[in-house]
């Protein structure tokens, strides 16, 4: 791989010569580190958040700085962990003075003591995020490397700068960051740092549901998860963070009669997905939408491999999975639990011949989710055979086309009832009745079935005949 190996622009930018006049004024001594450096060697545009190592407090050149960086933020201080922060535009300066850290055992918060740059260095996760550009006057904008870093950048590998047995027990979290770095830059972890990751699994343990989660959603963030599932299933670290997707993994075979493997195709969904949409809750539907499979497989001689009912139970599913990994029990929530729900109604509808009634109801029942469910479904086939694939594409784009049209006619995407049970208590004189209900419900049903408009007059004759049949009166 090339790299951007030019420190020329960083030379010429105006808060690294600040920064460097400060240091200078101080008599400290500073470098930018870790991901930044990291992301311009790879040419990966403007990284917005820049850690800044300081031989000495880095607290107290954080403030130095911000009285002299116009609109900065005031700085924001974390006493515990000795760092620093100041916000500046849309940029995020972190600061931390140059230190050495050891480990016990039971935590992943580390005791801290004051280092050398070296130390520095040799605490962090991987030769790539140990690089560091000097911000001082002598040798401003030199590269330090003492890991070969830079080499490790070109042959695309992630390796500990460390024994990595050391690096990842140290902290757990990085066993995940070293599957998320492989799956965001296309590399390759170093097979020796791969077994100590499969050594170590048990320990994710210690680390916070929240650290966990974030891992998890910037490898689904990228073009091809893939990639993080599979790496983090062959180290054993998916079945301690995500056991109901290793439970879809194998193929169980009856009478010769066989099921895919639902892990795999989950996996090729997700990918599939992600060429079509950023929306990072539908990546995490596409992700569960099958989890209730694993509880619900069954063999029957007459029909084959059944897995009745799997949205459902894979819809209640997703609550436990959300409560357990701390992610929101909130709206987001809910639209996976409705995506994963509804995830084969689209495709029966598919499979069939396709009528409007099917459409309306479809439509009525997925509200807004509508797009992104087509969205899933469409990424759901996987089937090889490409007479196949055209078809069900096809039939789908048929289902958006029926959809457009109903909606212009029917607006059943956020459907209100067009006669309200104020109305219909008006028109019978009743007070509040199951009644009410039941003509509501007609006055539905009959939209639905296109036996009437979705509009007031028509709902309105609708609720005479219906009331009617309930033995009610038009009141006087
Ligand atoms: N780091 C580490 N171990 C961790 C987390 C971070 O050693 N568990 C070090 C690495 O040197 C890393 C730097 O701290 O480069 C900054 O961490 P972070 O901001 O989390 O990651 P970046 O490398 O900046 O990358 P990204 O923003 O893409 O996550």
């Amino acid at each position: 791989m090339k790299l951007n190996t030019s420190f020329a622009e960083l030379k010429q930018n105006t808060l690294f010569k600040l920064l460097s006049e400060i240091l200078e004024e101080k008599g400290m001594k500073g470098y930018v580190v870790g991901g930044y450096v990291r992301d311009h060697l790879l040419g990966r545009g403007n990284k917005k958040d820049i850690d800044i190592v300081t031989l000495g407090s880095g607290i107290e050149f954080a403030k130095a700085l911000q009285k002299k960086l116009k609109g900065a933020q005031p700085v924001q201080i974390f006493k515990t962990f000795g760092t620093a922060m100041i916000q500046w535009n849309d940029i995020e300066l972190e600061f931390v003075g140059a230190r050495k850290e050891s480990y016990s055992y039971e935590s992943r918060n580390p005791t801290v003591k004051p280092g050398s740059l070296e130390d520095d260095q040799n605490r962090r996760d991987f030769t790539i995020n140990a690089l560091a550009i000097s911000l001082n006057r002598v040798d401003f904008g030199t590269l330090i490397d003492p890991f070969n870093g830079v080499e490790d950048l070109k042959n695309q590998l992630i390796r500990t700068p460390l024994n990595p047995e050391i690096t990842y027990s140290d902290d757990p979290l990085r066993m995940l960051r070293a599957i998320r770095f492989a799956t965001q830059l296309d590399f390759t972890i170093d097979p020796k740092s791969f077994e100590a990751i499969q050594r170590n699994v048990e320990r994710i343990d210690i680390i916070s549901k929240e650290r966990i989660v974030v891992e998890l959603h910037k490898i689904l963030e990228t073009p091809k998860p893939s990639v993080g599932f599979r790496l983090l299933e062959k180290s054993k670290l998916l079945e301690r963070v995500l056991p109901e997707l290793t439970a879809l993994k194998g193929v169980d075979e009856i009478e010769g009669q066989t099921h895919k493997d639902n892990f795999y195709h989950t996996l090729e969904v997700v990918d599939n997905l992600c060429q079509k949409s950023e929306n990072r809750w539908l990546r995490w539907a596409a992700l569960l939408h099958d989890i209730g499979k694993a509880s619900t497989k069954k063999y029957k001689p007459q029909t084959g491999w059944t897995f009745h009912n799997h949205e459902f139970v894979g819809s209640k599913m997703v609550y436990s999975l959300f409560k357990r990994l701390k992610m929101p029990l909130n709206e987001k929530m809910k639209y996976v639990q409705k995506i994963v729900m509804m995830s084969s109604r689209p495709i029966v509808i598919a499979k069939d011949f396709v009528t409007d009634s099917a459409i309306r109801r479809l439509l009525f029942d997925a509200g807004e989710t509508i797009d992104d469910l087509l969205t899933l479904c469409e990424a759901d086939i996987t089937t090889k055979n490409p007479k196949r694939y055209e078809k069900y594409m096809n039939n789908f784009t048929m289902v958006r086309e029926k959809i457009v049209q109903l909606e212009e006619k029917d607006h059943l995407r956020n459907f209100q009832p067009p006669v309200s049970g104020d109305v219909i208590m008006n028109y019978f004189g009743l007070t509040p009745c199951p009644q009410i209900g039941l003509i509501k419900e007609a006055i539905k049903e009959a939209i639905l079935e296109g036996e009437i408009p979705n509009a007031y007059d028509a709902a309105f004759e609708k609720m005479k005949l219906e009331g009617k049949k309930l033995g009610l009166n038009a009141h006087a």
